[in-house]
């Protein structure tokens, strides 16, 4: 089996989570793709969908699904979404697709946050990648100095601009020994829009795609 053909594993693997009348949160990313292929066979028992990306809307729109705004709800009832990392606590790495402050506002809203995953993303200690930080353009130096002092090796990424109009840095070289705090310090920079750190609010249930099957880490159970 490819990659892929575990991201597609996991992402069917959320469907089951999608129940009649839900407003469903939905994440960027390859492996997300995979769910919102599966959700056109929904579409017609769900409200709608709150996105997370220019991305995402344009594959719900495209399938038949109704976007719904974020201001207009005070809740999703699941929110799926995929990961660059997560650990046994479920917190996350989330950024890759340059989406992160969008998908942390929808997790925010989240009844139940259903992480979906193939076994490259499982980590005893995060930051084996790299964490993405979204930043004002304006601020990007300051910000990469701040960065530095916390211990990484920050970079920008070149050529990629969010939906928000913002860029993102980088930070490589990271053990992530306490990843709330580590949240809560690179969201206090002035410039920082936010962290790619899913600590403060971390997956309630992940479900990783191996050879074995789907194996399921509910977040009540491996809180530490
Ligand atoms: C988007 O900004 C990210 O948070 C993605 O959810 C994450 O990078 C996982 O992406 P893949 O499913 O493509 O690996």
């Amino acid at each position: 089996m490819t990659w892929n053909d575990f991201k597609k594993m996991a992402g069917m693997a959320a469907l089951e989570y999608v129940k009649e009348g839900m407003i469903i949160g939905v994440g960027t990313g390859s492996t997300v793709s995979y769910f919102i292929d599966g959700l056109k066979y929904k579409k017609n028992i769900i409200r709608g969908a709150v996105s997370s990306s220019i991305s995402s809307t344009n594959k719900l729109r495209k399938i038949g699904i109704s976007i719904i705004d974020s201001n207009d709800v005070d809740y999703v009832d699941i929110y799926v979404d995929g990961v660059d990392e997560f650990n046994k606590n479920l917190m996350m790495i989330k950024g890759g697709g340059a989406a992160l402050t969008r998908e942390k506002v929808i997790a925010g809203m989240a009844k139940k946050f259903i992480a979906i995953a193939d076994e490259s993303k499982k980590v005893s200690i995060l930051g084996k990648s790299s964490l993405p930080v979204e930043v004002i353009p304006m601020a990007k130096s300051y910000v990469i100095r701040e960065l530095k002092k916390l211990g990484g090796i920050p970079r920008h990424r070149k050529h990629v601009v969010t939906d928000n109009g913002n860029i993102i840095v980088d930070v490589y070289h990271l053990k992530i020994f306490n990843p709330t705090l580590l949240e809560d310090k690179i969201n206090s920079i002035a410039g920082v829009i936010t962290v790619g750190l899913f600590a403060n609010r971390p997956a309630d249930i992940v479900l990783l795609a191996t050879h074995r099957g789907i194996e399921r880490f509910i977040y009540d159970e491996y809180k530490s």
